[in-house]
């Protein structure tokens, strides 16, 4: 199911190109064995649950947490062309309709006023809080999360580690993973793809541990990302990454 959220007014960064995303999102990447392990490490089983995913982008972790059973995946993106590409992309082979357990909307994860008709079981956000363009909307999003989820549920992200330092990216990051960061102004990062430049914000650890308290989440964890235990030579390989890496798995629980 495809529906519009008619509150979003503004243009996304990903409206302008996405195509250029996808391109760099389909291109063999190690980076892509380090974004995922340790998110879906820290999510753990998500057989038989239902989550809400926000920055859905073109659906890839939807369709993951389709393929490891969730029952539903209500996923969300406050760019309209993202959700129409994830619609596209997460077809079914046969009948050309969407996966029975997936959704698309169009949110912006700063709406103060969103709620599903239930909570559920997990929150997950890969690459949202750092689109937070003030501490305000991060509150925000961090309000969301809280009241969509169940007490004992989880939130689970991926995003800008906040003790990066963004004014001396190592070059590999360009060279390897082909993409480039460009300090803008602190906190205002450029992150740049080939035909591609996005707006970031890298907020303080406090700044985010304070909105996800305040929203009514405790437990909250900063994670180191990981390649998968089999994979030691692209351990050794990405060593100078994950030793200094300019992303970490942010989760917190609602209380029960
Ligand atoms: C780097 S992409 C990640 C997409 C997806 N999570 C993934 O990992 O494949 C970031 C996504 O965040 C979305 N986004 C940015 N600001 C947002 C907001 N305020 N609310 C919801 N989505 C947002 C963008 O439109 C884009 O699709």
């Amino acid at each position: 199911m495809l529906s519009l959220n008619g509150k979003h007014s503004e243009m996304a960064d990903y409206d302008a190109n996405a195509a250029a995303y996808d391109n760099w999102y389909s291109a063999e990447n190690d980076y892509h064995l380090v974004e995922l392990t340790r998110f879906f490490q820290v999510l753990d089983d998500v057989e038989g649950l239902n989550v809400l995913e926000l920055a859905c982008g073109d659906g890839r972790i939807s369709r993951m947490l389709a393929d490891r059973g969730a029952r539903s995946v209500f996923a969300t993106d406050v760019s309209t062309k993202m959700i129409e590409r994830a619609v596209e992309k997460n077809r079914d082979a046969g009948g050309g309709t969407l996966k029975p357990a997936l959704t698309f909307q169009v949110l912006d994860a700063c709406d103060a006023d969103f709620q599903l008709a239930e909570p559920v079981d997990r929150v997950v956000g890969m690459y949202l809080f750092h689109y937070a363009p003030t501490i305000e909307a991060l509150q925000q999003m961090c309000r969301l999360i809280g009241r969509n989820l169940k007490p004992g549920g989880r939130l689970v992200s991926y995003t800008v580690n906040p003790d990066y330092d963004f004014t001396h990216t190592d070059p590999r990051v360009e060279a390897e993973f082909k993409f480039s960061y460009r300090m803008v102004s602190p906190p205002h990062i450029h992150l740049v793809f080939k035909d591609l430049t996005v707006n970031l914000w890298q907020w303080s650890k406090s700044a985010h541990e304070e909105a996800l308290h305040a929203a009514g989440l405790e437990d909250i964890r900063w994670d180191l990302p990981c390649v998968p235990d089999d994979r030691p030579e692209s351990a050794a390989a990405l060593k100078w990454y994950l030793d200094k890496p300019s992303c970490l798995v942010l989760s917190a629980r609602k209380p029960r």
